[in-house]
């Protein structure tokens, strides 16, 4: 079977983490945490960093620091993993959905303004499979409206938006460091922002909102977010090779387009000019003319060795969310479309040429 993404492992990690080992700092304090945090906020050009255990909380954590009033909404893709919307109810507030763009994936951003009512304080913008988003039409709304940004560049670490890096791009940036990401710590996550203030609230809600004045006073509850030295060891190795590893993602991504090319019945990914796409995962979306829907297609790969995972559910179809008076009754067609006819194909660090030949031999005999 071919995988649909193995983590790329190296020996600097393991020396790394190695030297936690050695010396005990195996927990949430020691300089590992401290310089993965320097260095992937200065990568992704923002002053100040925060890890935390997981893509999940890094955006719990973020719509936290907005805090909303009941009410509050904040605008976000239906095409998105369930942890954005959650963080907004998590966070007191109403999610309210936009639909997808039909060529990037990412949230259709002429669809927002629409959306923008008198409650509205924040957009989250979600960049999907390792395609920005066009945010300069994001960026002026929120300048007329006084809007937030909370970025999730989870999916997207070291692309760039008309030069500027992902994660760079908001008041607030959030990602995953989840296995399966560019850069992995095996769970983990960060928030990035420009805002001493909102650094300092990440801060603390990060750690159960200990005061500094005396230990164990608390006037706000926190949470325990804390990522270890151990994970920000293996993270710190991974930025050392960041170039190597977007190199692969930026190659696998080319070379998929060339064998994919001109086969009938698939729509694959696009880099709009004004992006770099990493090609965190590579997506292809089956027209329903070739009589199939993704997951007869997926069941077709994996019977002859190749693994896939279907694409995102859109948040309009999520009962968990139901449940919570949101989102009933609401299409999206484009989301609707690509959740049905959409998956990736194997995109990890470790795919070779050969294997991407045999993925390419196996979706033709399959589509036949
Ligand atoms: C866009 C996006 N946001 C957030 C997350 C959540 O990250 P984690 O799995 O680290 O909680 C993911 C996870 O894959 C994701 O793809």
């Amino acid at each position: 079977m071919i995988p649909v993404s193995e983590p790329r492992v190296g020996e600097q990690e393991l020396v790394y983490v190695n030297e936690c080992l050695r010396t005990g700092w195996i927990s949430s304090a020691g300089r590992f945490i401290e310089e993965f945090e320097a260095r992937w906020a200065a990568y992704c050009g923002m002053p100040f960093g925060i890890a935390v255990s997981n893509g999940t909380v890094a955006l719990e954590a973020a719509v936290a620091c907005l805090d909303l009033k009941p009410g509050d909404e904040v605008i976000l893709p239906t095409f998105t993993i369930i942890s954005c919307a959650q963080a907004v109810v998590f966070g007191g507030g109403v999610p309210v959905l936009v639909d997808a763009d039909p060529r990037t994936w990412c949230m259709d951003v002429d669809q927002v303004a629409a959306k923008i009512t008198s409650r509205t304080r924040a957009i989250m913008p979600v960049h999907i499979y390792g395609h920005p988003v066009d945010m300069a039409p994001l960026w002026a709304l929120a300048e007329q409206h006084g809007l937030a940004i909370v970025e999730d560049a989870a999916e997207a670490h070291g692309a760039t938006y008309r030069g500027q890096r992902c994660g760079g791009l908001g008041d607030l940036s959030c990602f995953s460091f989840y296995a399966n990401k560019i850069i992995t710590t095996g769970e983990g996550g960060m928030i990035l922002t420009k805002d001493a203030k909102l650094a300092e609230r990440a801060r603390s809600l990060r750690n159960l909102c200990f005061r500094p004045e005396r230990r164990f006073y608390h006037t706000e509850l926190g949470h325990n977010f804390r990522l270890t030295n151990l994970q920000a060891a293996v993270g710190l190795a991974q930025l050392e090779r960041i170039d190597d590893l977007l190199a692969h993602k930026r190659w696998m991504g080319r070379r998929y387009g060339e064998l994919l090319a001109g086969i009938p019945g698939l729509t694959l990914p696009v880099e709009e000019p004004w992006a770099t796409n990493v090609y965190w995962m590579y997506g292809i979306v089956l027209d329903e003319a070739t009589g199939m829907d993704a997951v007869e297609f997926a069941r077709r790969l994996k019977a002859h060795g190749v693994e896939t995972r279907p694409f995102f559910l859109g948040m309009h179809e999520q009962p968990a969310l139901w449940e919570q008076g949101l989102f009933q009754g609401e299409h999206y067609p484009v989301a609707e479309r690509i959740a049905r006819q959409g998956l990736y194909l194997p995109s990890g660090l470790t795919l070779t040429e050969a294997q991407m030949v045999q993925v390419v031999a196996t979706v033709k005999e399959c589509l036949a």
